[in-house]
């Protein structure tokens, strides 16, 4: 993604990092299956867990909250460690509370904003798990990764995500003392824009210097990076698929000029926030994704994601990154770049990215820190994270409209997609479409071809 993910919980409720006994923490069930070759799939039984930044935490021995509003609370947080041992974080009510749900086997839909007993919820963030401890790890080298999504009812302004984080297995557990939730409770997050806004990091709350500015809910000193690779990020408008890679090999607390928030310190920053992107429409094909498009986002359709290694084995090193779409039994090629100064091209590989910046004037932070090479080393130990969220900070311009948003759109690479500028601004879309979702089903994952029929 290009800017932090924007999670809304309701105001009154946050997170800890012991473990709260209020809501016994039901995973729900999402199977996935692992493929040889085209028919020849077994299922796992693997589950998905929310985030542990949206949900409750209290003290730990009473229902008082940690964190209020955009503030933490004082007393039981005067500082990070302190605030980690006084405050739990509790099991989530994932239908009611949070809007997830799983509305056939194998299919998790996310609904963007959902009313409750607190008042409301804005968006979430789920992780795919191995067993009720463990996030299920990736290694996707030579490897395919494939999914079906429904985002008829996703407008513009909106991105329903699924992307892989380089996380800890365990959350975190092992390496923190103070973090007790570990992947249970979904913790550890991190991603490529260094987030600012998590509220437990390394096993300590963000407390110190903390705050909120508008509607959002607030950042504290310390970010948490590590490389991503974004899947899929996408509305009924717009796509994207994007390597971002780092300078670090692990989950890496960071703060100051690292985390790249500062004014002229993006591409100072432990991570590549721009990433190298591939988004059809910016890259010269209009017509390819969209309402009655070649890709046809009033249906749903299945995504496949293939990562060539250099010497076709799991060890090698990656390569490239392909994609193929299939929609009514049709497989359907990704579109070809039309861009002065990019060599056609319909997937991701280091000449893309270099001639991609230079044609669109970016700074290929990404080929900076090490491109393909870089991307595949963490590849090979990514956990899956599938999410729906509006963006506080520039309205998803990035992804569906203009942007910048003073630039011409004529100019190369500004123009991102046909979504009003506006659209996407939070207020806005939270109130025209409260019912917005999307419908993530069929995840596989195996040997290249292996998981549709590619011809
Ligand atoms: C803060 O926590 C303390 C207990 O640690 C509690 O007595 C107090 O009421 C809380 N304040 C708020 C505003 O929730
Ligand atoms: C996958 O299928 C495509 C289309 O049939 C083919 O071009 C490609 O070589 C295949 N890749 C592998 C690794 O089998």
């Amino acid at each position: 993604m290009y800017q932090t993910a924007f999670f809304a919980s309701f105001a009154s409720l946050v997170l800890g990092q012991q473990i709260g006994t209020y809501t016994a923490e039901k995973h729900p069930s999402m199977p996935m299956q692992v493929c040889t070759a085209p028919g020849s799939c077994t299922t796992e039984n693997t589950e998905v867990v929310l985030d542990a930044n949206w949900r409750w935490t209290h003290i730990i021995d009473g229902y008082t909250n940690c964190y209020s509003g955009t503030a933490w609370n004082a007393t039981a947080c005067p500082d990070g460690a302190t605030c980690a041992s006084n405050c739990a974080i509790d099991g989530a009510d994932y239908s009611s509370t949070y809007g997830i749900t799983t509305p056939s086997s194998g299919a998790l839909k996310l609904q963007f904003v959902t009313k409750n007993d607190n008042g409301q919820n804005v968006g979430s963030r789920v992780y795919l798990m191995a067993g009720e401890d463990k996030y299920r790890m990736f290694n996707l080298l030579n490897k395919e990764f494939t999914f079906d999504v429904d985002v008829s009812k996703l407008p513009c302004g909106l991105n329903g995500a699924v992307y892989f984080s380089e996380m800890l297995e365990d959350g975190g557990l092992r390496q923190h003392e103070g973090n007790k939730a570990g992947a249970k409770y979904g913790t550890g997050y991190c991603d490529s824009q260094c987030p600012q806004d998590i509220k437990f990091i390394d096993g300590e709350a963000n407390v110190e210097g903390w705050g909120g500015e508008g509607g959002d809910s607030g950042t504290g000193k310390y970010g948490i990076c590590c490389a991503e690779m974004d899947i899929w990020e996408a509305n009924m408008d717009a796509t994207a698929y994007t390597p971002h890679v780092c300078k670090v090999g692990e989950p890496t607390r960071c703060e100051g000029v690292d985390c790249g928030a500062g004014d002229g310190e993006r591409y100072e920053s432990l991570c590549d926030k721009d990433g190298c992107d591939f988004n059809s429409f910016r890259l010269g094909d209009q017509e390819f994704y969209g309402p009655e498009k070649t890709v046809d986002t009033t249906k749903p359709f299945t995504i496949v994601t293939q990562f060539a290694t250099d010497d076709g084995t799991d060890t090698g090193n990656l390569k490239s990154i392909h994609r193929f779409y299939v929609q009514d039994g049709q497989v359907i090629p990704n579109s070809e770049t039309v861009v002065e100064g990019v060599d056609p091209t319909n997937f991701i590989d280091e000449k893309f990215c270099e001639q991609q910046k230079t044609a669109f004037g970016d700074n290929n932070y990404y080929g900076k820190l090490g491109g393909m090479a870089a991307m595949g080393k963490s590849l090979e130990k990514m956990v899956l994270v599938l999410s729906i969220w509006d963006d506080h900070a520039v309205s998803m311009n990035w992804l569906d409209s203009t942007f910048p948003a003073d630039a011409d759109p004529s100019k190369p690479g500004v123009a991102r997609g046909r979504c009003d500028p506006e659209a996407g601004l939070p207020a806005t879309v939270e109130a025209a479409h409260p019912d917005a979702y999307v419908v993530y089903s069929n995840i596989k994952f195996g040997a290249i071809n292996s998981t549709f029929a590619a011809n």
